[in-house]
């Protein structure tokens, strides 16, 4: 196993803490970064960018080279998924991704799962050249969406809706809305052993809609499918560690941990760290969960806000990043600072 001083974020992941806290950032590439924009007037469009290893790799490391962050997330969406799966996602400009939706008794398996992940092998090139040029004490993260956040755009065609026509199927048909969580399980367990396969030393799995459901609910279409993918990965060989990231769990968190087999959770900006503390194991790894909107603000609230999180969680492993995802107008030197007080702060 790496040694702390090699690679601080995989050794936090393995369960060891370490000093300074090891840093990156939800959607620490894209949109915020003038490099990005630059980079991505090359492609024609959005999925035609993540299908471009050349574009990828260099949007990957655009934070590394900027910010000396301790993780490169690779540069993908969870969408693709989807496109691989024949579901002509197209990305809008102004309002988001766009999926043809799936009606009720239709399943997301008219693509064989090999077809797919062979669409989606542009990917696995990104993370060899990312990997071949990453610096040693960098660790690199694959990543896909869990089943029912990648489900939900399935069915409700788009993101950012109430959800509520997904929700609906998971109390009006759940046995047909689990034949669908199924077929995700096995594309994107596939998907993702690729990746590690390629090189990704971690994984990272985004439930970025799992906030307001009944605990049940919340048990059959997040916790079930999350523990089914992991066990499936296992299955496929895959060693490397898993973060679930349940966005909006609240206090069903805790179970989500203990069940889903996963080895550290990423915490959203709502967690509340005395709960966390006092219900997860505690050498169990957490990740996280400066608000977005904090980072964005910046100034002495953000910098004490920085201080109190690693303050809160300094006996157990934890890995400093975002509740969510870098929001396009930050400043880049607000995240200078978060780094810099991040590094030279040691508990
Ligand atoms: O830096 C990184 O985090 C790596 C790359 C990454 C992207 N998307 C790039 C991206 C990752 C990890 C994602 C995950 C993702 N994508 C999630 C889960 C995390 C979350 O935010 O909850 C979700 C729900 C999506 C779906 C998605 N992709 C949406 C809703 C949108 C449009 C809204 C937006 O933020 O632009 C995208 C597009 C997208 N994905 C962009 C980027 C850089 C913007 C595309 C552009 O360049 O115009």
């Amino acid at each position: 196993m790496a040694d702390a001083t090699r690679k601080p974020l995989l050794t936090v992941l393995n369960g060891e803490r370490c000093d300074p806290v090891p840093i990156w950032m939800m959607r620490q590439a894209g949109r915020h970064l003038p490099e990005y924009m630059e980079l991505r007037s090359r492609a024609k469009d959005f999925l035609d960018f993540c299908y471009t290893p050349s574009l990828a790799t260099e949007a990957t490391l655009q934070p590394i080279q900027r910010y000396d962050m301790d993780g490169a997330i690779l540069f993908a969406d969870i969408l693709l998924v989807l496109d691989a799966l024949g579901q002509g996602v197209r990305f809008e400009k102004g309002v988001g991704p766009i999926v043809e939706p799936i009606e009720p008794g239709q399943r997301l398996n008219k693509v064989p799962v090999q077809k797919a992940v062979e669409r989606m092998s542009p990917v696995f090139e990104t993370v060899s050249r990312v990997k071949g040029k990453l610096d040693e004490s960098k660790t690199l993260i694959g990543f896909a969406g869990a089943p029912w956040t990648v489900g939900l755009y399935a069915i409700e065609g788009r993101g950012g809706t109430d959800k509520k026509t997904a929700r609906l199927w998971a109390h009006q048909d759940p046995a047909g809305l689990d034949l669908v969580l199924d077929d995700l399980v096995e594309v994107t367990a596939h998907y993702m052993a690729g990746q590690v396969e390629a090189g990704a030393e971690a994984l990272m799995m985004f439930e970025s809609w799992a906030e307001g459901l009944p605990d049940d609910v919340f048990e059959q279409i997040v916790m079930g499918p999350n523990r089914k993918l992991v066990m499936r990965l296992r299955e496929l060989g895959v060693d490397v560690p898993i973060i679930g990231f349940p966005r909006g769990a609240g206090s069903l968190l805790p179970v989500y941990a203990e069940v889903t087999g996963v080895n550290a959770v990423g915490l959203d900006t709502a967690a509340h760290p005395p709960f966390i503390n006092r219900e997860l194991p505690q050498d169990f790894p957490v990740q996280g969960h400066l608000d977005p909107l904090l980072l964005l603000a910046g100034g002495e609230r953000m910098e004490r806000r920085v201080l109190d999180l690693i303050e809160a969680y300094q006996d157990r492993p934890h890995i400093f990043n975002l509740g969510h995802g870098v929001l396009p107008e930050t400043p880049i030197k607000h995240v200078e600072r978060v780094v810099e007080l991040v590094r030279t702060r040691a508990s």
